[in-house]
């Protein structure tokens, strides 16, 4: 098997070797944020912005990261690779308490841990479930509570499907691992931001390249019956890529792979995301 390289607070080593407390506040509240960083031809992919999300998500919760070491740390990750193309994932912990406690002392030192990993961005082809959105009042934080999407995406895997979109009272959400776009009247429509979004890398370099051809991403509350009436629907993350939807096993819609607009962004993102410039 595959060593797999990681670093545990500043030390690195194989993933199998790193040991954590389970008085890590990771282990027994969540209360860590995460970053998952693409590479490719051994460039990361969107780097700054993974970067400021991260401090965003930090700040969010009151931890304080030194965002210089946690570069160089996945930049290192990323060289230690066996392959030019994968993700590292690389998550910061609140810290260790003493004994489990929902307060947190203000002294706590910050755990900090990632892990690079080979990874082919093949394009997959999508069945989806429709669901109701079980989370809480912050998606926009990139944190490790990541429950209501784990309850979801594996009820949906249960009817054989990969992914799911959610849902709040109609208005649609994102999915549980990565955000929605969909083709309706010749228009592409995205979910607009919210507490209730992740503000998805990919989602904006999407729409920073539509920008790019003069065509413009519509960015807004839309509902189920909007997804109902899509000629093409994808999701987007920074290890999918742009991944179209074959199918939405509970919803009466026609979608195909082969509408204008997808193979317009498709393209057109494909070429920007895997260039051999950074950005
Ligand atoms: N997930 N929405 C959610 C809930 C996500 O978990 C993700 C990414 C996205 C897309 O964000 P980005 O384009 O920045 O990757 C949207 C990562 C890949 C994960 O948790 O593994």
């Amino acid at each position: 098997m595959e060593i797999i390289k990681a670093v545990f607070n500043g030390k690195f080593d194989s993933l199998e070797n790193i040991q954590v407390s389970p008085l890590s506040r990771a282990y027994t509240f969540s209360d860590s944020v995460y970053e998952v960083v693409p590479f490719h031809n051994s460039v990361p992919i969107a780097y700054k912005n993974h970067i400021n999300r991260l401090k965003y998500s930090a700040n969010a919760l009151s931890i304080k990261i030194d965002l210089d070491e946690i570069s160089n740390e996945i930049n290192k990750l990323i060289s230690l690779c066996t392959s030019t193309s994968g993700y590292v994932y690389y998550q910061v912990t609140r810290g260790q308490d003493l004994i489990r406690t929902h307060i947190y002392s203000n002294d706590l030192e910050l755990e900090t841990f990632g892990y690079v990993t080979p990874h082919t961005f093949k394009t997959k082809f999508l069945k989806v479930m429709v669901c109701k959105d079980l989370r809480w009042g912050r998606c926009d934080i990139k944190s490790t509570s990541l429950l209501g999407n784990i309850l979801t995406m594996n009820e949906a895997k249960e009817q054989g499907c990969d992914e799911v979109i959610m849902h709040n009272e109609n208005i649609l959400t994102e999915a549980g691992a990565s955000n929605l776009f969909f083709v309706k009247d010749g228009d592409i429509c995205t979910p607009a931001l919210s507490n209730n979004i992740l503000p998805g890398i990919t989602r904006q370099i999407l729409i920073d390249t539509m920008s790019d051809l003069d065509i413009k991403v519509y960015e807004a509350d839309f509902t189920i019956d909007d997804l109902k009436n899509a000629t093409a629907a994808w999701l987007t993350s920074s290890t999918k890529g742009i991944a179209p939807i074959e199918e939405i096993i509970n919803l009466d819609c026609n979608l195909t792979q082969t509408d204008d607009k997808y193979l317009i962004a498709k393209q057109a993102f494909d070429s920007k995301f895997f260039s051999k410039r950074s950005f």
